[in-house]
């Protein structure tokens, strides 16, 4: 089901600020073998996948762990994962390359223009202390037209979620994220989706296209 009701989130100072301000590398040193969702919101990520997805072609996973949620059958060109554990997206048999990379720490992107076909973040877009600035290059090292895919549920880690994240409801957080985009200057056709399964954790989805 789509949803737009228009809202523009305000981005304030207090937006971004964190209950645990430490250097991400702290918390994420650990490798967490979980799934961060239940089996029918991961079904959910990929089904989605499976429809904006094409076989042959580069894809990003950003803020990647040791899972995907990439379709079995669909054969990638190269997939790259970017995160902070190294072992975790060791373990990961889905991804072809992974770097381990602080978004906060550096919002740029290891990558050149225009390298991939797509840009997955699944879960974690709560995280990022300047998502405007990744966006913005998630822009850069998408190919024209290409499509970024984020999608969220309603479980995170509460000490590294951002303040705005904490204070909204899931369809808020929507227009949050929409809001990134729309400040990050280089996507188009934003797009609002909830994509829950009928009981479980629930999964919304914003994808865009690079203008
Ligand atoms: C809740 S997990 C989600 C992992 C995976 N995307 C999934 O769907 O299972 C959050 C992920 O965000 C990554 N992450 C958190 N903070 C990050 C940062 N500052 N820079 C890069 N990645 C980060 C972590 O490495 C972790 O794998």
């Amino acid at each position: 089901m789509r949803f737009d009701k228009k809202y523009k989130i305000q981005l304030t100072d207090s937006t971004f600020r964190r209950m645990d301000e430490a250097p991400d590398d702290q918390f994420y040193r650990i490798p967490r073998f979980v799934s961060h969702i239940d089996p029918d919101a991961i079904d959910r990520v990929t089904e989605l996948y499976r429809e904006y997805l094409s076989a042959d072609t580069a894809v990003l996973d950003l803020m990647s762990s040791w899972l995907s949620h990439l379709p079995e059958e669909l054969a990638l060109g190269r997939v790259v994962g970017l995160g902070m554990n190294d072992r975790e997206m060791a373990r990961n048999p889905q991804l072809d390359q992974w770097v381990v990379h602080d978004l906060n720490r550096e919002p740029s992107l290891p990558f050149i223009d225009g390298e991939f076909d797509a840009v997955l973040i699944c879960v974690s877009i709560d995280y990022l202390t300047d998502p405007v600035a990744v966006l913005r290059d998630a822009g850069r090292v998408l190919k024209p037209d290409a499509p970024l895919i984020i999608t969220y549920s309603n479980r995170y880690f509460e000490s590294k979620a951002t303040a705005a994240w904490l204070y909204l409801n899931d369809e808020q957080r929507a227009y949050l994220i929409k809001t990134f985009l729309e400040e990050a200057g280089c996507y188009r056709q934003i797009e609002l989706m909830d994509r829950s399964p009928p009981c479980g954790d629930p999964l919304f989805a914003v994808v865009a296209r690079v203008a």
